[in-house]
């Protein structure tokens, strides 16, 4: 058992970064180019050490990651008694305040406690038994700590959320469209497509806005967090690292860089709202937003990337016109031969009435659903190519 004796303000931490199912190797390499060293990912986390000051960067800076969170103690538990000696026997006055409002959530894998419920209660109870060890009342009415026990091969480990708000949300989506993908998904896409910032980019699809503003925040090297705070910025004696974190982010920002970044929407609301985003997410200038039917689309530049979350039908329309919608889209984008495409959908058939086979296809999920996001490659581009 290796639990924490001091605040998570001071000195070493272990750090873990949740990503989605599919998507981990994109949140490791972000970590690698923030300057750290990851290690595998279990169960959806990634680990890492770092201090306090890491944390608040992991949180500002991934663009893939769901959430953040600090180990704060791992031993094993085969039965309840033993879950709860193991975390009364942590020191959770040097983590939390007297009045803190503490949840706890479980997740139980291939382990012999698995009852969610009970393993909540327990873990709760351990924790204000110790508490009240060292204060004279445990009031509850603070800032909230989230606790996590996620058991894993009868491996409990107890972290504790840094985050909030889950990393999606970042800000400027503050009105919901029809179906619209989350944030930290659109950022996974572009980074497993071949697009950089040098190319032009179209989503033909793009409902509220969020692959062309996700494209345009990494091309002008916008923070993902930029515009809103963390849960542990509210733990009592959090240092006010926001100001240094700010400037860095701030300092980052390349405005000057000429994006070729356009999306398209059949829906006027749809665009009005991609506007909107666009303008709170800091963006607005540098995305080219507009009406227009995907079977009209056509481009000044003769190669690209589109990236692109079509209507899966689930909600939005019956699967005959699904499916004539997937083959028209096969048929523009047979057209623009030296663009590379990628599209997710539930839809099982999609290569089908796509009408060409996906030299990848990666399993992803929008939320819950099950997707599958597939590549269709084109030649690389040689320079100089563009009719512009
Ligand atoms: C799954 S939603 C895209 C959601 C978007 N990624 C977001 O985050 O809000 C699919 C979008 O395709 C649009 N659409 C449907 N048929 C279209 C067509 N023929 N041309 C252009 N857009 C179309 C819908 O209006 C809808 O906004």
């Amino acid at each position: 058992m290796y639990p924490i004796s001091m605040s998570i303000f001071d000195g070493k931490l272990t750090i873990e970064v949740a990503a989605a199912s599919g998507i981990e190797a994109v949140t490791k390499r972000e970590l690698v180019r923030l300057g750290y060293q990851p290690g595998g990912a279990v169960g959806g986390r990634i680990p890492f050490e770092g201090t306090y000051s890491d944390v608040l960067r992991a949180n500002m800076f991934l663009r893939t990651a769901e959430r953040v969170r600090v180990v704060l103690g791992k031993f094993c538990a085969v039965t309840f008694d033993e879950l709860f000696d193991g975390v009364a026997a942590m020191r959770w006055q040097d983590i939390l305040p007297a009045d803190a409002k503490v949840i706890v959530n479980a997740k139980s894998r291939n382990s012999r406690l698995f009852a969610l419920s009970s393993i909540q209660s327990i873990v709760k109870k351990a924790i204000v038994t110790s508490m009240l060890r060292t204060c004279a009342s445990f009031d509850e009415s603070g800032a909230l700590y989230s606790v996590e026990a996620s058991i894993l091969s009868d491996e409990v480990t107890l972290t504790l959320d840094t985050t909030g708000e889950g990393l999606h949300k970042r800000g400027y989506r503050t009105y919901l469209g029809d179906a619209p993908i989350r944030e930290t998904l659109a950022a996974a896409m572009l980074q497993l497509s071949v697009w950089e910032p040098s190319r032009a980019f179209i989503d033909p699809f793009c409902g509220s806005g969020t692959i062309p503003i996700e494209a345009a925040l990494m091309g002008l090297n916008i923070a993902p967090g930029i515009l809103r705070s963390f849960a542990c910025e509210k733990f009592e004696n959090a240092p006010n690292l926001r100001p240094v974190l700010q400037n860095e982010a701030d300092e980052l920002i390349k405005r000057d860089v000429k994006l070729h970044i356009s999306g398209f929407d059949i829906d006027p609301d749809a665009v009005k709202l991609a506007l909107k985003h666009a303008q709170r997410a800091g963006v607005r200038d540098s995305i080219h937003l507009q009406v227009g039917d995907m079977r009209a689309l056509s481009s000044r530049f003769s190669h690209g990337v589109i990236v692109t979350n079509p209507p899966y039908g689930e909600r939005l329309m019956e699967e005959a016109e699904l499916r004539a919608l997937y083959a028209d889209f096969g048929r523009v984008c047979a057209a623009l031969d030296e663009w590379c495409v990628y599209a997710i959908t539930s839809y099982k058939a999609f290569e089908k009435y796509f009408g060409r086979r996906a030299d990848r296809v990666r399993k992803l999920y929008n939320s819950e659903l099950e997707c599958r996001f597939y590549s269709f490659m084109a030649p690389p581009p040689k320079k100089d190519r563009s009719k512009v």
